[in-house]
C-alpha cells in the first residue's frame, strides 16, 4: 500500500524520481506526474487504465505558470482565470511548444487549472513544475474524495498519497473552451455555468460534438460497480418491479415506502453544494455494501445540480 502523509517534500522527491503521486485538490484527488517526464506521464495512464486518447489536465500554481504553457491567453480566458483561479475551472488553450503531446493525447490544445487547495498550492509553488493529473480512480470508476479511497483503489500501484483531508467540493472542475472569445461548456462541474455567465455578462454555450478528445466522449463514466438506475421520481411501482437489495440515493427527503437504513440523502438541507460534496463519498460507501441496485433520484438542475445529474447519468449507462 502507498504511504499516506502530509509531507510536501516527500511528494516532491517521488515526483522528481519520475513517480506518480496522489494529490488532494478542492474537487477530487488527482494522480499527478511532472509533465516533463514522459515515462511518468505514461505511468499515469497505466495506473489508471486510461485510454491514450484521453488527455490530462495540467495543474499550475498561478496565471504566470499557465502563460508559459499556452500559445496565447485570450482576453476572456484571462477574465475567467482572474475570477475563478485558484478554483475548480479548467480552461482549454492552444498549447505552447513546452507542453509535451504525451499530456495532451496528441492534440494541439492543453487543459489547465490552478487548484484551490492549500497543500497542493504549496507543493506547486515549491516544486515549480506543472503537474498533469487526472482524477485518482481506475478509468470509468467513481472519483475519490479522501486519501483512504485513493489508497483502496490504487494504493498498490503508487508510492505516496499526499493527504489533504476530504475534498471540499467533491465533484470535478468545470471545463470550458474559448472560441472567438465565446465560452463553450465541455463538462459541467463545481462552478455553475450561471456563475461564469455573471462574470462574462454573456451566455455560455453548450459544446456540440467535435472530432477532438473531450470530456463527453465516453458515454459511461464515473460508475460504481453496482448497477445504478437514474429516475425522475421514485415510486412504489418501481421498487416493486425491482427485486433484490436496493439502495435509494435521494436528494433531501426520505421515501416513505422503503427501509430507512437503505436510504441515503445527499443533502439534509436541500443544498446542491452539500449534495455534490456527498455524492462520490456516498457512492463509494454504497458500492462497498453489496447492493444489487442503486436507484438514484435526479437532482434539481440548479447550480451544481447540473454537474451532479451529469455524473449520475453517466454512472447509469451500462
Ligand atoms: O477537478 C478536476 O478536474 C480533477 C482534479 C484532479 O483536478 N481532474 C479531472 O481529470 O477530473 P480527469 O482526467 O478525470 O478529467 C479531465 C477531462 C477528461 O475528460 C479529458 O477528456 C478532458 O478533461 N480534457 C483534458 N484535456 C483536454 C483538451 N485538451 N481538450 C478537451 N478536453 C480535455
Ligand atoms: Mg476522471
Amino acid at each position: 500500500m502507498a504511504i499516506i502523509g502530509y509531507d510536501i517534500q516527500a511528494a516532491i522527491e517521488w515526483l522528481e524520481k519520475g513517480e506518480v503521486v496522489a494529490i488532494p485538490t478542492e474537487t477530487v484527488y488527482g494522480l499527478a506526474a511532472n509533465i516533463f517526464f514522459p515515462e511518468a506521464i505514461e505511468k499515469v495512464y497505466k495506473v489508471k487504465g486510461r485510454p491514450a486518447s484521453n488527455p490530462l489536465i495540467v495543474h499550475v500554481a498561478d496565471i504566470e505558470q499557465a502563460r508559459r504553457l499556452v500559445r496565447f491567453f485570450p482576453e476572456t480566458a484571462l477574465k475567467l482565470a482572474k475570477n475563478f483561479w485558484p478554483g475548480p475551472l479548467t480552461i482549454i488553450f492552444d498549447k505552447s511548444e513546452l507542453v509535451p503531446v504525451t499530456v495532451t493525447a496528441g492534440q494541439a490544445t492543453v487543459a489547465i487549472r490552478v487548484p484551490d487547495h492549500p497543500l497542493l498550492l504549496q507543493l506547486l509553488q515549491s516544486y515549480n513544475k506543472p503537474l498533469a493529473a487526472p482524477s485518482a480512480n481506475p478509468f470509468n470508476y467513481i472519483s475519490p474524495v479522501t486519501a483512504e479511497q485513493v489508497n483502496r483503489m490504487l494504493g498498490n500501484k503508487i508510492p505516496y498519497i499526499l493527504d489533504g483531508g476530504r475534498c471540499k467540493k467533491g465533484i470535478e472542475s468545470t471545463i470550458v473552451a474559448i472560441e472567438d472569445e465565446k465560452v463553450k461548456l465541455l463538462r459541467p462541474g463545481a462552478i455553475a455555468a450561471a456563475e461564469i455567465e455573471s462574470v462574462l455578462q454573456h451566455n455560455v454555450v453548450e459544446a456540440g460534438k467535435t472530432g477532438l478528445a473531450h470530456p463527453g466522449m465516453f458515454k459511461q463514466h464515473y460508475s460504481p460497480n453496482t448497477p445504478l438506475l437514474l429516475v425522475e421520481e421514485i415510486t412504489l411501482n418501481l421498487l416493486k418491479k425491482n427485486s433484490g437489495k436496493i439502495a435509494l440515493l435521494l436528494y433531501n427527503k426520505y421515501c416513505s415506502f422503503h427501509d430507512m437504513e437503505k436510504q441515503y440523502l445527499l443533502s439534509f438541507n436541500a443544498q446542491p453544494e452539500e449534495a455534490a460534496w456527498n455524492l462520490y463519498d456516498i457512492l463509494h460507501r454504497l458500492d462497498a455494501h453489496g447492493y444489487d441496485l442503486i436507484i438514484a433520484e435526479k437532482m434539481p438542475e440548479t447550480g451544481i445540480g447540473k454537474a451532479i445529474n451529469d455524473r449520475l447519468t453517466k454512472a447509469s449507462q451500462r
